[in-house]
């Protein structure tokens, strides 16, 4: 029989004390809520207000399930409240003095049988309880943030928690609704240990310059579907607390290099640029507290006076290429009223590139999405030609061809010679240096890259990849272009990876790293990611669809640029590679899927 817990405390009431009370209140649990003083107290309160009351506007909580809610809450300032409950939950800053001393007092305020929780994200579990007299009865309930959203809990246990303790605390996330994964006690445990290197990786390409804070965003959202992007996250965690998670995760967890905060944080933090709870973070809310972004200097101009801005009239593309981006992208332009030059080595193969796109377009109308006459009126705009020298007239040429340099080079010189001044020529190359193929012309300020998503006429991002040497009107072009075919274009640098690519890929070669060292299983890794955090696929789900050799060589590019020791290739995913295991295509990854 599992424990029954009755009565919970909470200490300190701020992003995730507040929401952790709403969880225990909300599934009957009376709660005693304690703070430091009478005004952090109060804020508390009115975040609890706050979220309540916005469950209720959006008819997720009755009126009087509310004040019920309310009513099982009893607030307190000091801990000497708590001396009857059952199982309390730490939840001040991460500092571990702070903690150990916290720790201490409860030991000698509660009951000799009360559980003795911590919330932390990155903090020793076994250190905390050792500053009590019951390091078996302490254990690590880690909530994800807002907590009465995110259905994961980290359930930490240490090398003393008593097994009881552990069951206990599993029967009690099963009744509060919650989706549990019990781990040992290691820095960042699943889902921050995965996560805080790419957030920090992201803060430091903001800090860089290498794209605006839009742009890192809406590309993590579009590109990956991703809740929120990397630094609006950032701002919802709290800078100060996340600054101290990667502190403590860089100490703990093997000095990566990748979780030294960058420099940046630390200004923001002491200038109490905290995000969202300070009101302004790296965006700006409407008030402290707020989730609501409101504009300031660093506001972009509405898209069309940006596009005003020296873009070029586009009318008529050349796309070359005869495969599945190629394919997608002829379809994207002729849907959105282009004049479409298709460029393939031969006739056959325009043939074989023809019939795919009228098959996807005849798709469309099967499924009510588009018109026979729209479908007509963009197949009648598509013109199919197997000679470079048909672009002679045209405004702007993708080029989509096979993913070898020499090919590519090869192939704008000749574009070079054809076309007429002031077109700009796009790459869609996902992993070769733009500017290696800009400088195969003599023209490098008109060429761009138009990274385009898989499958192209359903994927919303594009990312404009501009080098040293392209001209701002190119860029704007482009942009417009992304916008005018529907899609959202970001600008980035021309480094390995450019946005999407550098972020997600090395997170998913530290879930393959994680699962090697045996901390956890596939299973729960993905969980963790789906559950903690909002991802529509687990590492390993995504893993197996990407393809593990396209994952592999991906991340050897970004480790050969950059030279981070963090991004070196798990060996277990060379092993996988090598096995012939690369995934769905395979039938075998991460996962077997011969039976399905
Ligand atoms: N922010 C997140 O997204 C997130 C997610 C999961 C876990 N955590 C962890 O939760 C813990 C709290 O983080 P947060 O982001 O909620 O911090 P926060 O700064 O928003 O809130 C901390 C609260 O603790 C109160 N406090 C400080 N000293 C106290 C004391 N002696 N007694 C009682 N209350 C005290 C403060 O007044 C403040 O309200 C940290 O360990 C953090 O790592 C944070």
């Amino acid at each position: 029989m599992a424990r029954e817990f009755s009565t919970v405390g909470v200490v300190g009431l701020g992003t995730m004390g507040a929401g952790i009370v709403e969880v225990f209140a909300r599934n009957g649990i009376d709660v005693v809520a304690v703070e430091i003083s009478a005004p952090a107290l109060e804020r508390g309160r009115a975040t609890l207000k706050g979220s309540t009351d916005r469950a209720v506007a959006k008819g997720k909580l009755a009126e009087a399930d509310r004040d019920a809610l309310h009513e099982r809450v009893h607030f307190a300032v000091g801990l000497d409240a708590l001396h009857s409950v059952d199982l309390v939950i730490e939840a001040v800053p991460e500092h571990l003095d702070l903690k150990q001393r916290i720790f201490a007092e409860l030991d000698r305020v509660c009951r000799p049988d009360t559980i003795l929780a911590t919330n932390t994200s990155s903090l020793s579990v076994t250190e905390i309880s050792v500053a009590t007299s019951r390091p078996n009865q302490v254990i690590g309930i880690h909530f994800f943030n807002p907590a009465p959203v995110m259905k994961l809990v980290e359930v930490v246990r240490t090398v003393v928690t008593a097994p009881e303790v552990v069951a206990d605390v599993e029967a009690l996330c099963a009744r509060l609704g919650k989706v549990d994964v019990t781990i040992n006690d290691r820095a960042g445990f699943i889902a921050n240990a995965l996560l805080f290197g790419y957030l920090n990786h992201a803060v430091g390409m903001f800090e860089s310059h290498y794209a605006t804070r839009e742009d890192i965003d809406a590309a993590m959202k579009l590109g990956c579907g991703l809740p929120m992007g990397p630094l609006a996250l950032m701002d919802l965690i709290g800078l100060d607390t996340a600054y101290e998670i990667l502190d403590t995760m860089y100490r703990r967890g093997g000095r990566d290099r990748r979780h030294a905060p960058v420099p940046l944080l630390k200004q923001m933090v002491t200038a109490g640029l905290l995000g969202r709870k300070s009101g302004r973070g790296f965006y700006t809310y409407e008030r402290p507290g707020s989730p609501v972004v409101v504009s300031d200097e660093a506001t972009p101009p509405a898209t069309e006076a940006a596009l005003a801005d020296g873009a070029r009239a586009i009318a008529k593309v050349g796309v070359v290429g005869s495969g599945t981006m190629a394919t997608g992208i002829i379809e994207v332009f002729a849907k959105a009223g282009y004049e479409v030059v298709s460029v393939t080595r031969g006739a056959e193969k325009s043939a074989k590139v023809c019939e795919a796109v009228k098959t996807s377009l005849n798709k469309g109308v099967v499924r009510g999405k588009l018109a026979e006459a729209d479908r007509d009126a963009a197949l009648g705009r598509i013109s199919w030609s197997a000679t470079l020298d048909h672009l002679a007239d045209v405004d702007l040429v993708v080029e989509a061809v096979v993913e070898e340099l020499s090919v590519k080079k090869a192939l704008f010189a000749s574009l070079d010679e054809i076309c007429k001044p002031g077109v700009v020529l796009a790459t869609t190359t996902s992993s070769l240096p733009v500017i290696d193929v800009a400088m195969a012309t003599q023209r490098p300020a008109d060429v761009v890259g138009l990274h385009f998503f898989n499958p192209a006429p359903v994927m919303p991002l594009v990312e404009v990849v501009r080098t040293i040497r392209t001209s701002p009107e190119a860029t704007a072009t482009a942009r417009a272009v992304c916008a005018a075919l529907g899609k959202t274009g970001v600008v980035c640098g021309d480094r390995s990876g450019f946005i999407v690519n550098a972020l997600l890929f090395p997170y998913l070669n530290d879930a393959v790293k994680m699962l090697e060292a045996s901390y956890s299983t596939a299973d729960d890794i993905d969980h963790a990611m789906k559950l903690g955090c909002g991802y529509p696929m687990g590492p390993f789900e995504l893993l197996d669809v990407v393809g593990l050799d396209v994952s592999l060589a991906i991340q050897r590019e970004l480790y050969l640029e950059l030279r981070e020791p963090g991004f070196a290739p798990a060996p277990l995913l060379e092993h996988l590679v090598t096995a012939g295991y690369l995934g769905r295509k395979t039938r075998r990854g991460f996962r077997d899927h011969s039976h399905r």
